[in-house]
């Protein structure tokens, strides 16, 4: 016999005793969906490196905000693939560029959907990098800064209620806060990708948008994946500069980052389940190695991790998972 008076057991034995003591949930609040605008008109096509993730032309984004707002999703946040891509990364921060175009379209429609924009360059350069190099080969962060400005700006002039800048530049969120409030923005918050890894996870999103750099990589922007203490460097330089929320990126395989900046800070915390982390899951569903259900899991690990922001691809399947878990 067990002489055991402390038994965990008794809080497991019911679903009604479980959903008593359990310390986290997920609701459809908690999301972001990623949106992938394209050039065109009359696409919607998959994404062959990210399944049931769709590009779509500025005339198909109505409709499928519709269709987005019927499964629970209240905020988006809009990547563009432009027409074409120059040395100066203009398309970033045309008036009439491709994400300027999707989010007046998506404000104009659906006013009370929550946009979100990506602030990079990589998408929008030839050589597929977030940043201008100087003669040496150096960050060319004087000429960066200044894009991702006038990038940030184009973009709240359009009427996102959000940035987000992606490109891990120092001193970028102060220097996009001050450009936004010097323009009238002071309304428009700051996401910053705060602890942004140079992770191997990015690969089918470099895919959908074609922004694979075109030599060398992104170690020397991104962050090297054995380091946890720099992280919290970046997120405090954020919080200092003004971001309203940082971001840690991944998101499944940098649990413990996101912990750490949960314990240290008092910003809210979000955390981007990339395409790489998606592709894995929705893989091993479709190929019956998995339930359903570990996407419910992996996301409830993010939550329970200290984000309280997820953005994921999942987020289109979310109510339904939400309406089966027990
Ligand atoms: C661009 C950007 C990337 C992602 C978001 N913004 C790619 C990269 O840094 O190479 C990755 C998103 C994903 O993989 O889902 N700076
Ligand atoms: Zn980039």
């Amino acid at each position: 016999m067990i002489n055991n008076k402390k038994k965990p057991t008794r809080l497991r034995a019911s679903a009604t005793i479980r959903a008593l003591v359990r310390e986290n949930v997920l609701t459809m609040d908690d999301f972001i969906y990623p949106l992938f605008a394209v050039e065109g008109t009359e696409i919607r096509k998959e994404i062959p490196s990210m399944k049931e993730q769709y590009h779509l032309s500025v005339d198909m984004l109505s409709e499928e905000i519709a269709m987005l707002k019927s499964k629970g999703i209240r905020a988006v946040l809009v990547f563009g693939e432009p027409k074409q891509k120059d040395d100066e990364g203009s398309g970033a921060f045309f008036e009439d560029g491709i994400v300027q175009r999707a989010v007046r379209e998506i404000k104009g429609t659906y006013p009370d959907m929550f946009v979100a924009t990506d602030v990079c360059l990589c998408q929008y350069k030839s050589d597929g990098h977030c940043c201008f190099f100087s003669d040496k080969g150096y960050i060319d962060h004087t000429k960066t800064l200044d894009a991702l400005n006038k990038v940030a700006v184009s973009h709240a002039k359009a009427g996102a209620d959000m940035v987000a800048p992606s490109d891990m530049m120092d001193g970028r969120v102060g220097s996009i806060r001050h450009s936004l409030d010097a323009a009238g923005f002071d309304y428009v918050s700051i996401m910053a990708y705060s602890a942004k890894y140079a992770s191997n996870l990015y690969g089918p999103f470099r895919e959908a948008v074609h922004s694979a750099p075109a030599f060398g990589d992104r170690k020397a922007y991104q962050m090297d994946f054995s380091t946890s203490k720099e992280a919290l460097r970046e997120m405090r330089l954020d919080i200092e500069e003004g971001a309203d929320i940082i971001m840690v990126k991944p998101a499944g395989a940098y649990l413990d980052i996101i912990r750490l900046g949960h314990e240290r800070f008092d910003v809210p915390m979000a955390a981007y389940q990339v395409s790489g982390e998606y592709s894995m899951l929705y893989n091993a569903v479709k190929d019956g190695v998995l339930n359903k259900m570990a996407i419910y899991e992996s996301l409830m690990a993010i939550k329970r991790s200290g984000a309280n922001i997820i953005i994921t691809y999942f987020a289109k399947q979310i109510q339904e998972l939400l309406g089966e878990a027990k």
